[in-house]
């Protein structure tokens, strides 16, 4: 077995049996120019993506029928929340600075249940599952910032899923462009915060944003880690989190805009680094108050 097990998550977690399919593959949609010179090399130890990767590019009008299926599922995902991304946002700030990827199904072969919620071009040999952009940042750091992330999954009945292909998404894309420290942004109470919280040390940069459409957005940043990646799925501790960390002596009220305002005051103090524990976030209910921990 590898360091990230996978032999163990892939081969026995039967909700995992769609990554084995050979009808379903990891998409990557760059412009040439953007395009990752050697994938997967900075997590080398990593071996959950052995598949062959579908190359697109986007600048090619005859893939132009991929890029509206991307975004009519990434409408649909995100249709509920208000979020839906306009088109030219997905090209300006997506397509031409970023990396585009997620996974995808062959079109011939696509179970009933998604036949149903996707909007399907039989002359495509490739429908797109899901999506996850990220951006590089002008941080010094070599940051990239993830700007976009929606699966299938939130339009489908839960024996239809592909289980964990949101989470697994975003893993692959992590993984195949190198990224060594990832921010991002997402909603409290959101359950897309159990997913960001596990790619490693999950650090929260503001907790209250009005300078959002949603105030009660968080940033968050995390040192990619991908020894800790298959806790996702086992639900099992991250090893030594509380040998780096302890408890700040504070809760986060992810249904308070007062607790929320206290955390931001505290992080706009300078009292942090302040942490979630990604396990508290898979245990407790999404609405639930998470302790904040202070690095050591
Ligand atoms: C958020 C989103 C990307 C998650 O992807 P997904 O494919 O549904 O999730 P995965 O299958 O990878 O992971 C499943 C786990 O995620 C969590 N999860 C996903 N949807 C959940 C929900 N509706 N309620 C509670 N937990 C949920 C659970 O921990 C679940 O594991 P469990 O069933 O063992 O408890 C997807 O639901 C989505 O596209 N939502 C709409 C767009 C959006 O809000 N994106 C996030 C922007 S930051």
């Amino acid at each position: 077995m590898t360091q990230s097990g996978h032999h163990d998550i892939f081969s026995k977690d039967e909700r995992l049996h769609w990554m084995r399919n050979p009808d379903v593959r990891p998409y990557v949609f760059v412009r040439p120019e953007n395009r990752i010179d050697q994938p997967g090399q900075l997590h080398a130890g990593l071996d959950w993506f052995p598949h062959e990767v579908l190359y697109k590019n986007p600048l090619q009008m005859d893939e132009v029928s991929f890029a509206d299926r991307i975004l009519t599922l990434e409408a649909k995902a995100f249709g509920p929340s208000g979020m839906a991304m306009p088109r030219w946002v997905f090209y300006d700030c997506a397509i031409v600075p970023g990396f585009v990827a997620g996974f995808a199904h062959r079109t011939a072969t696509l179970p009933k249940a998604l036949r149903n919620v996707l909007t399907i071009e039989e002359g495509d040999e490739w429908t797109p599952l899901s999506l996850f952009i990220i951006i590089p940042t002008m941080s010094k750091k070599g940051e990239w910032v993830a700007h976009n992330l929606c699966s299938v999954n939130s339009l489908l009945d839960k024996q239809d899923q592909f289980y964990g292909i949101g989470y697994l998404s975003k893993a692959f894309g992590l993984w195949y462009a190198n990224v060594r420290t990832c921010c991002g942004m997402t909603q409290w109470g959101s359950p897309a915060v159990r997913l960001h919280a596990h790619y490693g040390d999950f650090e929260v940069l503001t907790a209250y944003t009005p300078v959002h459409s949603y105030s009660r957005t968080l940033t968050y940043r995390v040192n990619i880690d991908t020894s800790c990646w298959g806790t996702f799925f086992t639900k099992k501790l991250k090893e030594g989190f509380e040998l780096n960390h302890r408890p700040a002596g504070f809760s986060v009220d992810p249904k308070s805009d007062q607790s929320l305002k206290d955390f931001q005051r505290r992080l706009e103090r300078g009292e942090g680094p302040y942490f979630i524990d990604g396990n508290e976030t898979i245990q407790k209910g999404l609405k639930d108050p998470l302790t904040i921990y202070l690095g050591t």
